[in-house]
């Protein structure tokens, strides 16, 4: 059994997805944010624990083989909004599921990192950073993401066999589909507006990866011999874009459907930048990205129809929209009971 936490998220979902169907049994804590309808097409193939991983019922890790962890708060708008919850959940909560794992001997442990934790911002010296370049997180985020990965370090042993993946922002298509990530967000501003807009002359750098991929390479981890990936780090991304430059991939992607005019604004203002190195997963276990931008647009474009996920203004395709919302609910259902 394959634990996933965070499994009904964007990224959880494609990836149980591909566990189903290489006949892993399947088990998803998740505190539900979003929702289960995410999980609809897998539902009756899976274990679904609603939880939370700060406080779960340790009975959630029986029969666990290998744990793959995305569970947390997921960008740097909500880091901010809430800075002790998610050092709760993003720090803290990957400390105490991993220590729990380890206790119980479940050895293989995936992590959603992130290459956010490289970024030194647009006006910094521009390098190529690798897994092993000095990093100094500043954003409540990224520091939250370096720290978890620290605990996950501090335990690697003969027993214990963390495995760090800092993806990219990844693009793509989910059943619980994301409008905040930037290539996602380009899409869907193109269908709606019919134009994008970069700032600081779309001149930072992002790594980016599609989301089959990133799934891939959390399976590849798993799978590989322990002595290969006990507590490395492994940079996702299919490869590096400037911003203005993934602005031209989505508007080539649409070309049949839409058309895109770009408005680039040259103010300078501070920005996130960075571009990293992903040939050490290609080094080490032969893994190799696979999805481009201009392909998974397309790809995307098509399902969100098809899965009828063009209701581009509902505030759960954003998550700071949305846990702002639930908050505000919270709230308000303290007060007023139940709703009808
Ligand atoms: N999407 C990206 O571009 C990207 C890039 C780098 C790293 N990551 C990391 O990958 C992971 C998954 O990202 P995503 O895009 O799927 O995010 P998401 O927000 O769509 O999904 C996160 C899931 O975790 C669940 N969750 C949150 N806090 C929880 C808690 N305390 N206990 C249990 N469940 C909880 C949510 O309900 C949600 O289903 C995250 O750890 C994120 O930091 C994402």
């Amino acid at each position: 059994m394959i634990l996933v936490t965070g499994g009904a998220g964007y990224i959880g979902v494609v990836l149980v997805q591909q566990l189903l169907e290489r006949g892993a049994a399947v088990r998803v804590l998740d505190k539900l944010y979003f929702g289960e309808e995410p999980l609809r097409q897998v539902r009756k193939r899976i274990d679904l624990v609603q939880g939370d991983i700060r406080e779960f019922d340790p009975q959630v890790l029986d029969g666990v083989e290998a744990v793959v962890h995305l569970a947390g708060l997921s960008n740097d708008p909500t880091a901010e909004y809430n800075p002790k919850a998610n050092d709760e959940m993003n720090h803290l909560g990957t400390a105490n599921l991993a220590r729990a794992c380890k206790e119980r001997g479940i050895r293989r442990f995936t992590y959603a990192s992130s290459a956010s934790i490289y970024d030194r911002g647009l006006y910094a010296e521009d390098l190529l950073q690798d897994e092993d370049s000095p990093v100094e997180p500043r954003a409540a985020y990224a520091v939250s993401k370096y720290l978890g990965e620290r605990s996950l370090l501090a335990l690697v042993d003969e027993h214990f066999c963390p495995v760090i993946l800092r993806q990219g922002t990844v693009y793509g298509f989910s059943p619980r589909m994301r409008y905040d990530l930037v290539v996602n967000t380009f899409l869907k501003d193109a269908l709606t507006k019919g134009e994008l807009t970069v700032f600081c002359g779309g001149e930072m750098w992002r790594p980016l990866v599609d989301i089959t991929d990133v799934a891939r390479a959390h399976i590849a981890c798993l799978e590989a011999p322990e002595e290969k990936v006990r507590g490395q780090i492994f940079n996702l991304s299919y490869r590096n874009y400037r911003i203005l430059e993934l602005a031209h991939y989505v508007e080539y992607a649409l070309r049949d459907r839409v058309q895109v005019t770009i408005n680039v604004d040259y103010a300078e203002r501070q920005a996130r930048s960075y571009r990293i190195s992903s040939y050490e997963i290609e080094r080490v276990l032969g893994f190799k990205h696979q999805v481009s931008v201009a392909d998974s647009a397309a790809d995307m474009l098509q399902r969100i129809e098809e899965y009828k996920l063009t209701d581009f203004g509902n505030p759960r395709y954003y998550n700071i929209q949305w846990m702002t919302l639930l908050d505000e609910m919270e709230k308000n259902l303290k007060r007023i009971g139940r709703v009808f």
